[in-house]
């Protein structure tokens, strides 16, 4: 994705920030088990979060006891995020973009970022995120992947209605299965500044009706990209797709990483 790109796509998410809150799943119980066996998480633990959104990943943080920043590019997100968080004193959120946004000197423990690292610049994300820590410190980063499973034929199907709608969509794609999902470690392999990358993985399938399929697709920034016209064509391929194939339930597999390394110059 080239810059002009990602810059456009990544600030869509703000524009309907309680939709995103109320459709996108959050994160499996298991992952925040995992990272606080290998990073430092718990009462005193610095974490500093990048692109925070609403807040999903934040709160099971906070409740873990963490003493949170969390810097948000989206003002919206951020609001939601700051009310969700506001009984817990140590937790802070900040609006501004993580590469404009000047490092404090006291350094974390911790930096994570649960889908946003790939809308940070490449060229900053990597060096920043080891200059915000202390040697020995954490990246967790998390990304979420959209996998083979659940309702198979339904995803077949729903091809069409991309193909139909969304030009650019390329011809016959079809879901990875899991084992087929690359763990990608490149940028933290060719920095010098991280150790041996770790990878965990959660599988988990989530059953939506018709609206909250709609919604959550409404989520995406693609989806928000498409000009009004193709998308309300598309969702409503889908919709009816959904309702009139499948009894008006959907359920969509979703494979969560969770990436691990500590800093190690
Ligand atoms: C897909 S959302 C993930 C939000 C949240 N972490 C979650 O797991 O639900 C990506 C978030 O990253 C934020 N974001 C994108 N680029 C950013 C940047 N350069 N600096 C800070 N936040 C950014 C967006 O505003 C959005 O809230």
């Amino acid at each position: 994705m080239g810059d002009s790109d990602r810059e456009r796509l990544r600030e869509t998410f703000t524009q309907d920030a309680e939709l995103y809150e109320r459709a996108r799943p959050g994160y499996p119980v298991a992952m925040f088990d995992d990272l606080a066996e290998v990073a430092c998480i718990g009462s005193g633990c610095g974490v500093l979060e990048i692109g925070c959104g609403t807040g999903q990943a934040t709160v099971p943080l906070a409740e873990w006891g963490c003493r949170i920043v969390a810097v948000e590019l989206g003002a919206a997100m951020a609001e939601i995020a700051r009310r969700k968080l506001s009984r817990f004193h140590q937790a802070e959120v900040v609006v501004s973009s993580f590469e404009d946004w000047p490092l404090p000197e006291r350094p974390f423990d911790v930096v994570l970022s649960a889908t946003a690292f790939h809308w940070i610049d490449p060229y900053v994300r990597v060096d920043k995120s080891a200059n915000a820590m202390r040697v020995g410190g954490t990246l967790a980063t998390i990304n979420t992947h959209h996998i083979a499973g659940g309702s198979d034929a339904f995803f077949r199907e729903v091809q069409e209605c991309y193909e139909r709608f969304d030009s650019k969509t390329p011809k016959g794609i079809t879901l990875p299965h899991s084992s087929h999902v690359l763990r990608d470690s490149a940028e933290l392999d060719d920095s010098e500044r991280f150790g041996p990358v770790r990878f965990f993985r959660y599988e988990r399938d989530i059953e939506y009706t018709t609206e909250q399929y709609l919604d959550l697709l409404r989520t995406y920034s693609g989806h928000r990209d498409l000009a009004p016209d193709v998308l309300s064509g598309l969702l409503d391929c889908i919709g009816t797709l959904i309702d009139t194939r499948h009894g008006s339930h959907v359920t969509k597999r979703y494979l969560t990483e969770l990436r691990v390394a500590h800093r190690v110059k």
